[in-house]
């Protein structure tokens, strides 16, 4: 089993699998998992906002029998200068688990080579792998097996156009992107996805078109055009991502029977029509509620505390 969780990968394919197993039976007899993490803490780290990552993280540790503290940058010395590498040095003696949300994927690296104890991704420039894990355990909820699923994403070559990348293809799912020009993923981060999806005889395709990358998927995805931290290129954005929102006539070179997922927030009549993100296709509100019931499997399994 892994320590630390950065990009998803440090979790076998079978250790993703047996998560999102482990995450249904929360979902389904939370009461089982009441005392776990009893005694434990979690240090959570938020150099951006958020609302989801937030809230599921210290929820979940409650509900397991534990305590979460968070931390805001600018509430501890971090927002004054003192290194990363210092706090997870002194943090790691108070606590058992350290989740952080920052802006500089070399940051998060930084905290789990200092740190004695687990870390956490809670969101980085080049990852969200968290938002994936309840990702998958939607789409799961709705097909059962993943393998041979097709997720196609539409949007900015983002953190989360990457994490669905490995997470998916590390599920055995297709995976297919449309980005605009100029708003590629990592082709380091493609390549790594391509081999993952191959030995399940899957396949990674990147494109310009949206409904090439929508044709015949089970699940279309997107997210906002203007990530945290962008906010002064959303006007050139908005010009550049015309043609890619998700709306009916996108959604409609999918399967009839295709799901609609966005990590939230949501920026209606921008990367989703009101239309397709409120409508009958939408599960935007399971994938939010399964960030809870998946961050409390990974959290044990991070610590040791799963059945064997
Ligand atoms: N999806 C997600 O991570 O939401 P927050 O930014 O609210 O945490
Ligand atoms: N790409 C978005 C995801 C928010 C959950 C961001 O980084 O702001």
């Amino acid at each position: 089993m892994t320590s630390h969780f950065l990009t998803g990968e440090e979790l076998s394919v079978a250790d993703q699998a047996r998560l999102l197993t482990l995450a249904a039976d929360i979902k389904a007899r939370p009461e089982r998992y009441r005392r776990r993490l009893e005694g434990r803490t979690l240090a959570m780290i938020f150099q951006k906002k958020s609302t989801r990552t937030r809230v599921s993280f210290e929820a979940g540790m409650f509900q397991l029998g534990g305590h979460a503290l968070f931390l805001g940058a600018d509430d501890i010395q971090i927002g004054r200068g003192e290194t990363i590498s210092d706090t997870a040095r002194v943090l790691s003696r108070y606590v058992d688990l350290i989740m952080a949300r920052v802006y500089a994927h070399a940051d998060v690296e930084e905290l789990a080579a200092t740190s004695r104890v687990p870390v956490i991704n809670g969101l980085s420039d080049l990852h969200h792998p968290c938002q994936v894990l309840a990702d998958l355990q939607t789409i799961a909820e709705r097909f059962g097996a993943l393998e041979r699923r097709h997720l196609a994403y539409v949007g900015d070559g983002n953190n989360m156009a990457h994490s669905l990348l490995l997470g998916c293809a590390r599920a055995g799912m297709s995976v297919s992107v449309a980005t605009p020009e100029g708003y590629a993923c990592r082709p380091e981060i493609v390549a790594r996805a391509r081999a993952q999806a191959a030995a399940f005889g899957q396949s990674i395709v990147t494109t310009t078109r949206p409904a090439e990358a929508v044709t015949g998927a089970d699940a279309v995805y997107t997210d906002v055009w203007a990530s945290m931290g962008q906010e002064q290129e959303q006007a050139r954005r908005l010009r550049d991502f015309a043609g890619f929102q998700v709306d009916a006539a996108l959604m409609a070179h999918a399967k009839p029977t295709a799901i609609f997922l966005h990590c939230l927030p949501a920026h209606r009549g921008e990367e989703v029509s009101a239309e397709v993100c409120d409508g009958p296709q939408s599960v935007i509100f399971d994938e939010a509620e399964n960030r809870l019931h998946a961050q409390k499997a990974l959290m044990l399994m991070l610590l040791g505390e799963v059945d064997s």
